[in-house]
């Protein structure tokens, strides 16, 4: 079998971090199960600009597009914070996003049993948890134009963006979503603001015609995104799939991620449109950011990433076995009591994130 075509993209703050756990699990994979990864590293966000001057190098999207899939930390952080616009980190990562054309980004939020008592909710609320949040991610707010800042004549100053979809853009990521349910729980929460919004006056339109006409055998309901927000604090295992625009899909993320301990258990998976053979173009991340707050202390969560990689060996490398392996470890490691300082909870030991990453792989080890 040729050997998998890996690009990293550790970007910044924590990311290098949590990206260093992640190595440590490709390589035990090499080793242990004779899996052959060919690996490269590129830069994105801060760390590209660093070296080229700019946060997306063109050398990194050839990479990426060369590669069978893309791994990212993290990007961003206050050093970059006060570079003009489209030099920003974050300009990085919105631009490989486009064009690469990922615009299903899967946000799955599951709560492992060894953490059912380090959300701040309740056991009850958050225990057995397991929905996914589905973002669109190259459309919506952070995409539509006109978009910018403007002075008018009389001195006042305007700041302005699009929300913008056109029916295929809803089309194929209402597809995603109903294909997603189909393996779950056949169930589709449409999320949006068609109060407010015509734009998603449209998206609600689309997402009712789909379902009538391809998917009768999965449920679809609606819901304004501000109710979203409480019902997933209130009543969270009331959802299945929800489907969502780009920036509501931000927010409830990380709203969800709270449900599961800690934005540092989140992982991602943004996937493009299948080609003929079914190969999607992905890259995979955790829904954290580079955490500047707690970055090059040797602290942050490196589980969101690591089962980021999970994601990736089952959705762009057919390799559930090892996904299954890596998910088993993970929790077999929160069993044995051992968090971050994110997930800490009475009794437990704290750790690092390499100790966590290097017991991952010892747990790893005990499998083979
Ligand atoms: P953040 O996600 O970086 O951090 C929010 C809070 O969560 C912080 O207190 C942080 O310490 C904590 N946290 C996040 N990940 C953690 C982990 N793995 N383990 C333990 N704690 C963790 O969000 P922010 O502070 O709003 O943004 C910081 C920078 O990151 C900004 O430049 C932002 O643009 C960028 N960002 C990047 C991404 C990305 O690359 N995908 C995502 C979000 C934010
Ligand atoms: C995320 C992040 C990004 C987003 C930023 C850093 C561009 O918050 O991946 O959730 O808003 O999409
Ligand atoms: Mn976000």
């Amino acid at each position: 079998m040729a050997a998998k075509k890996l690009l990293i993209l550790p970007g910044d703050g924590i990311g290098v971090e949590v990206m260093a756990q992640v190595r440590r699990i490709i390589d035990w994979m090499a080793k242990k199960r004779k899996i052959e990864f060919d690996i490269s590293e590129g830069l994105l966000g801060g760390a590209a600009y660093d070296v080229h001057g700019t946060p997306y190098p063109a050398e990194t999207l050839e990479k990426a597009l060369a590669a069978d899939a893309v791994l990212l930390g993290a990007v961003g952080g206050p050093k970059w914070d006060d570079l003009p616009f489209d030099k920003k980190p974050e300009r990085g990562l919105l631009g490989i996003r486009k064009d690469m054309g990922l615009f299903a980004n899967l946000r799955p939020a599951t709560v492992l049993d060894a953490l059912a008592d380090a959300s701040t909710l309740k056991h009850d609320v958050v225990a057995g948890l397991d929905i996914m949040i589905l973002r669109e991610l190259t459309g919506g707010l952070y995409f539509g134009e006109p978009r910018g800042i403007e002075t008018l004549p009389d001195g006042t100053r305007k700041g302005f963006n699009t929300l913008v979809y056109t029916t295929p853009e809803i089309v194929r990521i209402g597809r995603v979503a109903f294909e997603l349910a189909r393996k779950r729980n056949k169930r589709v929460c449409s999320v949006d603001k068609a109060n407010v919004l015509e734009c998603t006056v449209l998206w609600r339109e689309e997402m009712i015609k789909l379902q009538k006409e391809e998917f009768p055998d999965v449920e679809l309901s609606h819901m304004y995104v501000d109710n979203a927000a409480m019902q997933l604090v209130r009543n969270p295992k009331q959802f299945d799939v929800i489907v969502t625009e780009n920036m509501f899909g931000d927010i409830l993320s990380d709203c969800a991620a709270m449900l599961t301990g800690s934005l540092g258990m989140l992982p991602s998976a943004s996937l493009g449109a299948a080609d003929a053979q079914g190969r999607r173009k992905a890259l995979y991340e955790p829904v954290h950011g580079s955490a500047p707050d707690i970055a090059g202390k040797d602290m942050a969560n490196p589980l969101a990433t690591i089962m980021s990689f999970a994601m990736c060996l089952r959705y762009s490398f057919d390799m559930a076995t090892e996904a299954d392996m890596i998910e088993a470890a993970v929790k077999a490691v929160l069993k044995g009591g051992l968090r971050t300082a994110d997930i800490m909870q009475p009794g437990k030991a704290k750790v690092s994130t390499t100790v966590m990453g290097e017991t991952v792989v010892r747990e790893l080890d005990k499998m083979v």
